[in-house]
């Protein structure tokens, strides 16, 4: 049986580290020290396929060979200069060429390793479209390989998401509407696209239960300082008698806790509230935003 800590792919945060990967981590690494973008490019495009392969039911086998292929997938970048590579302004129609032939540097990376034989022709061909448009091949439809049509969108998304040197987050409401434009111009697969939004969808619901639950607890605690408070105030007007004194008992407070400290407690604690209310709407707004593409701009 698969040990649980040797390589957790549906995670797949330590593939780099795997023996899986042992014959590229020096390219790996070097990709790495490049841009602190690429790197978190690539943890973020390996993280997406794992997810998505788990919501096509992938088997492990195959799940491996699609997350190694994600690690994979901009390796050609460290023949690129990092002049280029790092460059914080739009890129010259000349510069941009440049990027492009990552792709191609990239399959004669993996061509050199045995094990990396068979990520070659997805590795060169992520940046393809269905149409034709892409490069470096202008490979259209079926000459694409599947794996590269998966890898295509995970990249996509993540770049779009992603912080860069040129550019702020994009929501993922407006990077799959975005995206949702290619499905519909043909240029990328409708059918991994579906996927993703799945994917998104689930840890948007994942966050909000998190958030309800933090919530809850705000809730609960806010409650139970605002019960203090009314002792407080009852022992502000009328002073401290024995009642409000085995009132105050119950609480079990620290020495030294009194009406200010409990106050403070309120303030904070009704920020931490707001704060996880605010977000908790957002992501709501964010789902509801993408079950609406779903639902009207995809299946048109
Ligand atoms: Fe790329």
């Amino acid at each position: 049986m698969r040990k649980e800590n040797e390589f957790n792919i549906w995670n797949s945060y330590n593939a780099s580290e795997s023996e899986l990967l042992k014959d590229v981590s020096m390219e790996l690494a070097v990709l790495k020290s490049l841009d602190v973008f690429t790197s978190a490019h690539v943890q973020g495009v390996a993280k997406k396929v794992g997810a998505m392969c788990k919501k096509m039911k992938y088997s492990y086998d195959d799940t491996k060979e699609c997350v190694i292929a994600a690690y994979l997938h901009d390796i050609g970048k460290i023949k690129i200069p990092p002049s280029i590579l790092q460059k914080d302004d739009s890129l010259s129609p000349e510069e941009y060429e440049i990027i492009k032939k990552h792709t191609v540097y990239g399959y004669e990376l993996c061509m050199e390793y045995k094990a990396f034989k068979q990520y070659a022709s997805s590795v060169r061909a992520h940046h393809e479209n269905l149409d034709g448009t892409g490069y470096p091949d202008g490979l259209k439809e079926d000459e694409i390989p599947e794996m590269a049509k998966l890898l295509k969108v995970a990249d996509v998304y993540d770049a779009l998401v992603q912080k860069r040197q040129y550019k702020d987050v994009t929501k993922s409401s407006e990077a799959l509407r975005m995206m949702s434009n290619d499905v519909k111009n043909g240029k990328m697969s409708r059918y991994y696209f579906e996927v993703l939004v799945l994917v998104i969808l689930d840890e948007l619901y994942e966050k909000n239960t998190a958030y309800e639950l933090t919530i809850l607890k705000y809730q609960n605690e806010l409650a139970v300082l605002r019960e203090l408070e009314k002792i407080y105030k009852e022992i502000y007007d009328k002073g401290l008698n024995s009642k409000l004194e085995k009132k105050l008992k119950k609480f079990e407070l620290a020495p030294g806790y009194d009406m200010s400290t409990n106050a403070s407690m309120i303030l904070n604690k009704q920020k931490l509230l707001d704060r996880d209310k605010a977000m908790y709407e957002s992501i709501q707004e964010e789902i509801k935003e993408i079950k609406g593409l779903k639902k009207y701009k995809m299946n048109d």
